[in-house]
């Protein structure tokens, strides 16, 4: 049980050291379940989902009670719980949380088994919650998603390059938008299976997915977008800006609110212009363009 107020930084660093699913339960949920009264107002449960095959639960329960006392949670670290449950379980538990998302007015998320919404609106992508992040259950994805739609809308690509392309689930808007090449990269080998997976299941074909690192492509891309954590996108910051071709855009998510401005700043010392901001909640997107020399 954790003071609502620090609910957001706790999903934030849960994802950062590797979760691969979230479920933040709070006093409005459980009043819907006539359960309101087991959790203390202004106070949430957080469940984290991380692969057994990585991590240690005794790792991750004196991590987790080392983050607790540093952020003045002392008394939350009383009702740590921990267990291990089978892949069938895991894709139950996913079942009853995950749901058809809304994201924007032509996209919506649905799970691969559920039918699309009626009206049926413009994109549908389906998605298979597994090990690889990128389910639309979380703010940044969402926001990623929304930001995309309105690039494309305002000026499409010819090429996209998705840099922590998780479940792919950016991959696969950017071609069912129109992208004709479109690169999914990322640095855990993990995420193929369910990215592929997911792009079979949405009948996209041609999307190149590779672990090969960011800094080691040597090809530019009209539009590359990002959805990493703060810290990781301004260590990359370098050859993220590499990667876009001269006159195109970059577009980075999973920023928080009080990361915006040092993250943006970093790729405008490199010589980008800051277009736009998105926000949901305290996640934050950035579109930013890099111009065209001479
Ligand atoms: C927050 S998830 C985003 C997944 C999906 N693109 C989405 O929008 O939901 C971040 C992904 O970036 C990957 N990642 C982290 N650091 C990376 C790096 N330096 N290079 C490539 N991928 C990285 C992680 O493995 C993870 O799959």
């Amino acid at each position: 049980m954790l003071p609502a107020a620090s609910a957001e930084a706790l999903g934030a660093w849960l994802f950062q050291i590797g979760a691969v699913g979230l479920e933040t339960v709070d006093h409005e949920t459980l009043r819907y379940r006539n359960l309101a009264a087991t959790l203390p107002e202004a106070h949430v449960q957080i469940v984290g989902y991380f692969p057994s095959d990585q991590h240690s639960p005794d790792v991750l329960r004196d991590r987790l009670v080392d983050w607790l006392c540093a952020e003045g949670c002392d008394d939350a670290v009383s009702s740590l719980r921990g267990a291990t449950i089978a892949a069938e379980d895991w894709a139950e538990a996913w079942r009853e949380h995950f749901t058809i998302q809304r994201v924007s007015e032509r996209i919506a998320i649905v799970p691969d088994w559920l039918a699309p919404p009626e009206p049926r609106p413009a994109l549908t992508i389906r998605i298979h919650p597994g090990r690889a992040f990128g389910t639309g259950t979380h703010e940044s994805t969402r926001l990623a998603l929304c930001a995309l739609d309105e690039a494309l809308r305002a000026r499409r690509a010819t090429s996209l390059l998705d840099v922590g392309c998780g479940s792919a689930i950016l991959s696969i808007a950017a071609s069912l938008l129109g992208t004709e090449r479109v690169v999914g990269i990322d640095n855990d080998e993990g995420v193929f299976d369910n990215a592929s997976l997911n792009l079979a299941q949405n009948g996209v074909e041609g999307v190149e997915l590779s672990a090969i690192p960011v800094a080691e492509l040597d090809e530019s891309f009209d539009l590359v977008v990002a959805n990493i954590i703060a810290p990781v996108l301004q260590a990359i910051a370098g050859a993220l800006v590499a990667r876009t071709a001269a006159g195109g855009r970059l577009l980075l998510s999973g920023m928080l609110d009080v990361q915006l401005g040092e993250t943006c700043r970093r790729f405008v010392d490199l010589g980008l212009s800051h277009q736009q901001t998105w926000s949901q909640g305290e996640w934050r997107a950035a579109l930013l363009r890099k111009e065209r020399r001479g």
